[in-house]
C-alpha cells in the first residue's frame, strides 16, 4: 500500500511527493518540525506538541501555516489515509518558498507545511526497553539556541552516526563537561539515593514534551525530580539512566561509552515510569 503524505494542501503519494527546490527549509534549514506518536486514535501529549510548535515558529517569525485545529484535522486524516494504527507523524512547517537570499523575504510569502506518517511498533519498543540501550558520549556542538525544535540538525546527525558506528543507539552531548541531552532524546540518571536528574529548561536544551509528562508522572510517583546538570562521570556510576522522548517513550540506558550501568540492566525507576508513561498516554 502506498504511504501518503501532506504537503501543501494535498495528500500524495510519498514516493511522489515533493517540495519546491527554493524552499527555505531546503537551502537554509529555516524551519522547525514536531514528532508526535499516534497510538489507536489518539496522540500522545497532543497539546505539548503543538504548543512547541507554536512556540518554535513564534521564536523564528514563522506564520502558523493554519489554525491548530486545522492541523490537528490534517493529521488525523493522514493516518487515517495511511491506514495505520500506531505511527510517528513527522510535522516540518518552513518558512516558505523565495529566491536564495538570507534575509526574510520582504514580501508574504506561505509557509510550507509537509506531514508524514510512519508505522511505529510499540511491541518492538517495548522489547527494546525490556534490555536497554547503550549511549556514546560527543561533545555538543550545536547552536547557541537549541531550545527551538529547528529543522537544523546537522550536529545530532553527525553526533547520532558516531553511536551507531559504535554500536549505540544515542549519543549524549557534552557541554562545559556536563550532559545536555541526547541527539534526539533528552537525558536523565537516577542518583544512589534515588533522585532523578536531568539538565534543567533553557536554551541548551529541547525541553522535551515526554521529558513534561515523565516529570509529572514522577512527581506523582513520590519520586524526587531535581533539574540540574550532570556530568559524564556521575552518569557512570549513578544507580540507572535513561533517554525520554516521542519516539522512545522511556527508554532505559544500561552502557555508557561501554561502561555498564546499574549492573547492565534496566533499573527499576525506569521501568516504572516506562509503564507510568504508558498508563498516562494510552487511551482507556
Ligand atoms: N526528537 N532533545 C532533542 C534534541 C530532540 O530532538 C528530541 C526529540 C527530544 C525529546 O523531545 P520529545 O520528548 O518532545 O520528543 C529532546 C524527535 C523525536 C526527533 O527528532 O525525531
Amino acid at each position: 500500500m502506498p504511504r501518503y503524505a501532506y504537503v501543501n494542501g494535498r495528500y500524495a503519494r510519498a514516493a511522489e511527493a515533493a517540495v519546491h527546490i527554493e524552499d527555505r527549509g531546503y537551502q537554509f534549514a529555516d524551519g522547525v518540525y514536531e514528532v508526535c506518536l499516534f497510538v489507536n486514535g489518539a496522540y500522545w501529549d497532543e497539546e505539548g506538541h503543538l504548543a512547541r510548535l507554536a512556540r518554535s515558529l513564534a521564536a523564528l517569525s514563522i506564520a502558523r501555516p493554519m489554525s491548530e485545529r486545522a492541523l490537528k484535522t490534517v493529521m488525523n486524516a493522514l493516518v487515517r489515509k495511511n491506514r495505520v494504527k500506531t505511527a510517528l507523524v513527522y510535522v516540518q512547517v518552513t518558512r516558505g518558498v523565495a529566491p536564495r537570499n538570507h534575509p526574510f523575504p520582504q514580501q508574504d510569502i506561505a509557509p510550507s507545511l509537509v506531514m508524514t506518517a510512519r508505522a511505529f511498533n510499540l511491541e518492538k519498543s517495548n522489547a527494546q526497553a525490556d534490555k536497554g540501550v547503550a549511549v556514546i558520549t560527543a561533545p555538543d556542538i550545536r547552536w547557541a539556541r537549541v531550545d527551538i525544535k529547528t529543522i537544523g540538525l546537522l550536529p545530532n546527525v553527525l553526533a547520532k552516526e558516531e553511536a551507531r558506528k559504535a554500536g549505540a543507539t544515542e549519543a549524549w552531548l557534552i557541554r562545559n563537561g556536563k550532559v545536555t541531552e541526547g541527539s534526539s532524546s533528552n537525558a536523565w540518571i537516577v542518583t544512589k539515593s534515588g533522585e532523578l536528574i536531568t539538565h534543567p529548561l533553557g536554551s541548551e536544551i529541547l525541553g522535551g514534551i515526554t521529558r513534561q509528562t515523565v516529570i509529572r508522572c514522577a512527581e506523582a510517583m513520590q519520586i524526587k525530580v531535581v533539574e540540574r546538570a550532570f556530568t559524564p562521570a556521575e552518569a557512570l556510576s549513578s544507580a540507572e539512566a535513561f533517554l525520554t522522548s516521542a519516539s522512545n517513550l522511556v527508554m532505559p540506558v544500561v552502557k555508557i561509552d561501554g561502561t555498564p550501568i546499574g549492573g547492565g540492566a534496566p533499573g527499576p525507576v525506569a521501568r516504572r515510569l516506562r509503564e507510568a508513561y504508558l498508563r498516562e498516554c494510552l487511551p482507556a
